[in-house]
């Protein structure tokens, strides 16, 4: 394992709550901040409540060679690919299909965002001895954000993108869903958000600098990270998954091609499976009380056409252009 850190203060001893708050948060005060609820830091807008978990995650979490990091600007599909690397990594564990954790648990709840739930509480750092290898992370950190241990050690990362247009809408919609429940003011008109995404002011904006911090690294370090969009896993899911697959160390054998191992994870993890079961269509139990439900909308490629005017395609295409066109990175 390759760490540079000072080691964490260990977990078992709780540490006085101001303490820690003092370690970490005297950045977060005066860090600038917008729409009331957004600090910027690192080059990105970040949820001010999740600073802290942003802080201390960067600050205390080391990474084990084998570790597998999901890592997504939200609305990308991140919900799907918790649910993908869930069931992809742990396939020999739950061969019996009627006992699948995924029937019964979100996939949020089976995969935590390293500074959401597990680093977010003021009062201790989180014991993470007990998770079974490989351990299975999901973070909404930009590459430049991440911490050192992950970039340093061999453990992986598992980077989706989308379709930027698509992506605001899928942001809009769950931003009006959630802005009571967090307390959050989201602008009263849909082309005011959307001026605001394009402009970089967003959950983890802007949007482009997040996906290209990890496009680039994709293809500076192909065996770290991996770098895959939702339309292409729409369109080919089973060359996709075993790419994936393969690119984790965990290609399917021929038996198990052969026993259609590769299309049950592709069903199991399918919208229309996911999003019918019970504890999705009812369950608040992944995180911080947010509806199960608001994790799936509808899933499509090409909604955008049904909110966006003209003018607000073009505007989004010229941003898109802009940004990615040197990069070489097309939608
Ligand atoms: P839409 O709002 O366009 O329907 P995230 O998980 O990053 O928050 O992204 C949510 C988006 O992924 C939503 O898009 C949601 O419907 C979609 N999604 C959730 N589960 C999915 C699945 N199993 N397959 C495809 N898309 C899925």
């Amino acid at each position: 394992m390759a760490t540079h850190q000072p080691p964490p203060p260990p977990a078992s001893e709780n540490l006085q709550e101001d303490e820690l708050i003092q370690e970490v948060g005297d950045d977060i005060s005066s860090l600038p901040t917008a729409e009331g609820w957004l600090s910027h830091y690192q080059g990105f807008w970040i949820p001010t409540q999740r600073m802290h978990g942003v802080i201390a995650t960067q600050k205390y979490f080391q990474a084990h060679e084998n570790d597998i990091l999901l890592a997504t600007t939200p609305k990308v599909g991140t919900t799907w690919f918790k649910a993908i690397l869930f069931a992809l990594v742990n396939r020999v564990r739950y061969l019996n299909p009627q006992q699948h954790p995924l029937l019964t648990n979100n996939p949020h709840a089976l995969l935590p965002y390293l500074e959401g739930e597990l680093f977010m509480n003021k009062n201790e750092v989180p014991d993470l001895t007990h998770l079974t290898s490989p351990r299975l992370f999901a973070t909404h950190l930009s590459y430049l954000s991440l911490p050192k241990s992950v970039k340093d050690s061999t453990c992986k990362i598992v980077s989706l993108c989308r379709n930027p247009k698509d992506t605001f809408v899928s942001l809009w919609h769950f931003e009006n869903k959630v802005s009571a429940l967090f307390g959050t003011k989201v602008p009263d008109t849909i082309e005011e958000s959307f001026d605001n995404f394009c402009r970089g002011v967003s959950l983890y904006g802007p949007f482009w600098d997040h996906v290209l911090s990890y496009w680039k690294e994709s293809l500076e370090k192909p065996q770290k990270v991996f770098f895959l969009k939702y339309e292409e896993m729409k369109e080919q899911p089973t060359t996709h998954l075993k790419r994936l697959a393969e690119f984790l160390g965990c290609s399917f054998s021929p038996e198990e091609e052969e026993k259609g191992r590769v299309n049950d994870i592709i069903n199991l993890c399918s919208f229309n499976n996911l999003s019918k079961l019970e504890v999705n269509a009812k369950g608040n139990t992944a995180i911080f009380g947010v509806d199960n439900t608001s994790y799936f909308r509808q899933g499509e490629v090409g909604d955008w056409k049904n909110y966006l005017t003209v003018e607000m395609e073009e505007k989004c295409d010229r941003v898109t252009e802009e940004k990615f066109h040197t990069a070489g990175l097309k939608f």
